[in-house]
């Protein structure tokens, strides 16, 4: 039996542990997307993420298809940096078969890193490359502590960032964006994931955004053209759909992003290679 930790996930973090649930579920299925051994453990430390069911249930296979689109640009293009943004319960420095020299930086809320690292140790988690927390607040200097954690903008990156702009006010974001921008060498790559606004205000996600404001995890922002965004700060982007995604990997299109029942709204899946 696992210990239940005194300091489980509250606020914006406690999604993460939304995620988690998600992927620990996936876990137990016959020809499942991913390995997330980690991951019910990880929960069962928060104490479940049975409050949040019903966002689950609503997102579908979406969760899980974002798991394995990211882990396959992931790999795709291997870098000997990678930089994990709001990492979360993520547990790829685990999970994934990394190339001999990675060096992988998860950067969190302060509090959600203590959770994280204490649960993990319980599960005697042994990463497979190098793995550096970086505990901090991305709506602060960052940047700053990631360097004096060790990360030398002079190589190439892979830069993750799942599940995180739509927490950020805007202005938060573009300083993000801006960041990871001057920070990664020609030849980085950067993957994202964000929302039109049409899907912030779909009316199936008002119960979602109940939900995730009684957690004061309020959804601050948005964004209508994934591709121009990143080309203003030097990438070139492709944007994959939800319905090519689940079809490569014989799923059903998750409702919540079948055009069919949502029309225009999107949550955007960018991948990107830096150019400037
Ligand atoms: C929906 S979870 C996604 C976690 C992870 N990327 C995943 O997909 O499993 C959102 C994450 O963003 C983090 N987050 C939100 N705002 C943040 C901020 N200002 N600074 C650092 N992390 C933040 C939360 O702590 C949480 O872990």
């Amino acid at each position: 039996m696992k210990r239940v930790l005194q300091r489980t996930p509250v606020g914006v973090a406690r999604t993460a542990v939304l995620i988690a649930a998600a992927r620990a579920n996936e876990q137990g299925r016959l020809r499942r997307l991913f390995d997330d051994p980690l991951a019910a453990g990880l929960v069962e430390a928060a104490g479940s993420a049975s409050d949040l069911n019903g966002v689950r249930t609503l997102a579908g296979d979406h969760f899980v298809l974002r798991t394995r689109y990211f882990d396959d640009e992931l790999l795709g293009t291997p870098q000997p940096q990678v930089v994990i943004m709001a990492a979360g319960l993520d547990t790829r420095a685990f999970r994934l078969q990394w190339p001999p020299g990675t060096t992988l930086f998860e950067l969190d809320l302060p509090e959600l890193v203590e959770f994280k690292e204490d649960a993990l140790r319980d599960q005697l988690a042994q990463p497979a490359c190098e793995r550096v927390v970086v505990p901090c607040d991305l709506r602060d200097d960052w940047a700053t502590a990631l360097i004096g954690a060790g990360f030398d903008p002079k190589r190439p990156t892979a830069w993750l960032l799942e599940g995180l702009f739509m927490f950020l006010p805007p202005d938060a974001g573009e300083q993000v964006l801006y960041w990871v921008s001057a920070l990664s060498a020609r030849g980085s790559t950067l993957a994202l994931e964000h929302v039109n606004r049409a899907f912030r205000e779909l009316p199936q996600m008002k119960p979602v955004h109940q939900r995730f404001d009684a957690l004061d995890a309020r959804w601050l922002s948005d964004v209508e053209d994934p591709v121009e965004w990143l080309d203003g700060y030097g990438w070139h982007a492709t944007v994959t759909h939800q319905v090519d995604l689940a079809a490569r990997h014989d799923r059903a299109v998750p409702a919540i992003t079948d055009p069919r029942k949502v029309g225009d709204a999107r949550i955007w899946l960018a991948s990107a290679v830096r150019t400037a």
